[in-house]
């Protein structure tokens, strides 16, 4: 159930990267339900195809394109494709990102710059590709997926750390740089989703019920809450807010949140 009117992005065409799974299928859900065309773009087109069918069996209002992020080329051709397929670009979600828990000192130089190259790089080679179609777009706004981890400091978690805060810096320049040119640039900084391949790597396993009592409103949050941010951020309910990231962590990245609620509950 949304509370959005379901035809508020009616005629926008959106490029959603990492949009196969998790929270970029969620958002990737929720533009769907509220008129927007999406084009899913990540590394497995069999995995696109059969996200694209649920979302919209005839293709009329999904379609996947395979490319990794971190392929200029790759991402120009499924760029090319979208606009073939859908007529233009207004709305880019940046959501293609990889992370694993790891020691820094046991992070090689490689695994370090395999998520700054996904994550940090993905974000700026996509909002480059995408700038020449958002400059022809009356509703061009780029939503960049960061995390909790950008602002605060999170054990096994600087190599996604540092990627993401450099994608809130780009959030906030791009925003500036872009904003006479009409192109809207923002962000949503999610804590822990449930259901979510992200969950899956950095939960420690049998945490999941101590990891809920730590947590201000006592629970993860959802694809569908992302999403429903999303909406609003990308309408033009938000056209004011730019070189913005929104954190949607339910108040669980305030400092000593968890050690405050964690006693509260008898943890
Ligand atoms: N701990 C430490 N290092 C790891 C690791 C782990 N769990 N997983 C991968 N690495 C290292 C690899 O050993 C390699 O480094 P090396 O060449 O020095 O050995 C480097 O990271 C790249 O790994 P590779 O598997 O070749 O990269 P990839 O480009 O195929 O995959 C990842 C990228 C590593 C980020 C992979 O986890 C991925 O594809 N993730 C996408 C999905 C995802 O993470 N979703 C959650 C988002 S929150």
């Amino acid at each position: 159930m949304s509370i959005f009117k379901d035809d508020i992005l009616a005629g926008r065409v959106a490029l959603i990267t990492g949009g196969g799974s998790g929270i970029n299928f969620g958002i990737a859900r929720a533009l769907v339900a509220h008129g927007a065309k999406v084009a899913l773009v990540s590394r497995t087109q069999e995995k696109l195809d059969k996200a694209a069918a649920e979302l919209s069996p005839d293709g009329s209002q999904a379609r996947g394109f395979a490319a990794d992020v971190r392929d200029a080329d790759a991402l120009q051709a499924a760029i090319d494709q979208t606009v073939a397929a859908f007529g233009g670009i207004d709305i880019l979600v940046n959501g293609a990102a990889g992370n694993f828990l790891a020691p820094a000192a046991q992070l090689s130089t490689n695994a370090f710059k395999s998520v700054m190259d996904i994550d940090t790089r993905g974000t700026f080679n996509a909002a480059r590709l995408c700038f020449p179609h958002l400059c022809k777009s009356e509703h061009a706004v780029i939503l960049n997926i960061s995390a909790t981890q950008a602002f605060m400091p999170t054990p096994l978690q600087a190599h996604p750390g540092a990627a993401k805060a450099a994608i809130d810096k780009l959030t906030e320049d791009l925003g500036l740089e872009w904003g006479p040119l009409g192109i809207r640039v923002v962000g949503i900084a999610p804590g822990g989703v449930e259901g979510t391949e992200g969950m899956k790597r950095l939960l420690p396993p049998g945490m999941e019920d101590k990891m809920k009592k730590a947590l201000p409103l006592g629970r993860f949050t959802t694809t569908d809450e992302i999403g429903q941010v999303a909406v609003f951020l990308v309408s033009d309910a938000a056209c004011y807010v730019t070189g913005a990231t929104l954190v949607v962590d339910g108040a669980s990245a305030m400092p000593l949140s968890g050690v405050f609620w964690g006693m509260m509950r008898g943890m």
